[in-house]
């Protein structure tokens, strides 16, 4: 088998660059390993920013996010019993967030490649990357029949998400890691309830950080620090709205309506970047090459910007043979990578209780919390990047 770009993994990175590829006419194969049903169903982030929002809706796929994604114009920060507003479309000279499920983005983006004739091969095993440093790198793999398959490409995307092959498919020692593990994690539910509040609340508490966050007029999500080994037996529901309750209360009279949860789970909190995001013709995009906390809910966004910077730098390499944007990949893709790793960090270390903090530096926190309500350059500081930085043309 042939292809011009062999992609791995049909998350949001691969199946959105599958798709920018294939309306400029470029031809590629997407594996994964998961079932479409497994993919469709995996429930993650939940924020789109402006420039996610607008490449959806550029590149065609953007019709049912119209209808039911959520804009939003603020988000509001809660602390010391008091909620502030960030006024985040006014700070941005009208730029929004849209809040809409990652999973319904994918469910989207396969009906988008499955209508239009693409190849998504579901359920396949043993992928392994070979020949990245030549000219004709290949993706060998058992198909969903258990046949070895070998698909030989131009170039190899790997969009295969953390715990992918790809990443450590490049020599360790052509690659170096930066990591920073959070000594917390968020315990996440979903409920049958409306809408408590018409905006995303971050809850900064000495208890610990909340978050209220909405999926549907029918359906909210809302998250809670807890211990990073933390498991769901430990969170019966009396406990869960207990603490919820305790963290977002004040003295406004607002109040969180409870409802049925139906499902928990918890989240690791993790900073990873990995440099460069390419080796040979192998390049990284998404979680594969870097993660973030999900307190800046930047992870499914800078999956998106770098394959809108890998679809145009293939694109040129099609149509001219340029290969400059190509060379330049990592090096464009990874400054949106750091501005969003330390806008990310800054989000968490702000509003999280860390176990070993001590008086003074909870003081500190709440005096950065009331700067940034307070002060109209610090609550832009916080909308530019929550909004997401303008994207530098190639
Ligand atoms: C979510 O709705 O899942 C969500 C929202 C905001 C975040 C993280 C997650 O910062």
């Amino acid at each position: 088998m042939r292809t011009q770009v062999g992609i791995i993994g049909a998350g949001p990175a691969g199946l959105l660059l599958s798709h920018l590829l294939h309306l400029r006419g470029i031809e590629s194969v997407v594996i994964e390993t998961r079932s479409r049903e497994e993919i469709e169903a995996t429930l993650r982030a939940g924020v789109l920013e402006q420039g996610t929002v607008d490449l959806l809706n550029e590149s065609g796929v953007g019709e049912r996010m119209r209808r039911e994604g959520m804009p939003h114009e603020g988000i509001i920060l809660r602390f010391s019993g008091q909620s502030h507003r960030i006024h985040l479309s006014e700070l941005t000279r009208g730029r929004s967030i849209t809040v809409y499920a990652q999973h319904e983005v994918i469910r989207d983006l396969v009906k988008a490649r499955l209508d239009a004739g693409g190849q998504i091969r579901f359920g396949v095993k043993d992928v392994s990357l070979l020949d990245l440093d030549t000219q004709l790198p290949k993706l060998r793999f058992h198909d969903d029949e258990g046949a070895v398959r070998e698909l030989a490409c131009d170039y190899i995307a790997g969009c295969d998400g953390f715990h992918g092959v790809s990443r450590p498919s490049i020599p360790s020692r052509m690659r170096r890691e930066y990591t920073r593990v959070y000594p917390f994690g968020w315990f996440g539910i979903l409920l049958e309830a409306p809408p408590a509040t018409e905006e995303l609340i971050y809850a900064y508490h000495e208890r610990g950080f909340a978050l209220v966050s909405t999926r549907s007029p029918e359906i909210q999500r809302l998250y809670l620090q807890c211990h990073p080994s933390d498991e769901t037996g430990n969170w019966p529901d009396v406990r869960i709205w207990e603490e919820l309750h305790a963290r977002l209360a004040g003295s406004d009279g607002w109040r969180l309506a409870e409802g049925r949860i139906f499902q928990k789970g918890v989240i690791a909190m993790r900073s990873f970047v990995v440099e460069p995001m390419r080796y040979g013709r192998l390049f990284l995009a998404g979680d594969a090459a870097h993660i973030v906390p999900p307190t800046g809910a930047k992870g499914l966004n800078l999956a998106v910007a770098d394959v809108r910077v890998l679809a145009q730098a293939l694109a040129a390499f099609y149509a001219s043979g340029r290969a400059d944007l190509l060379e330049r990949y990592s090096e464009t893709a990874l400054k949106r990578v750091w501005r969003a790793e330390h806008f990310s960090w800054w989000m968490t270390s702000m509003l999280h209780r860390f176990h070993d903090e001590s008086p003074f530096h909870h003081r500190l926190q709440l005096s950065q919390l009331q700067y940034v309500a307070g002060s109209r350059a610090a609550a832009t500081m916080l909308a530019e990047n929550y909004v997401g930085l303008p994207f530098e043309e190639a």
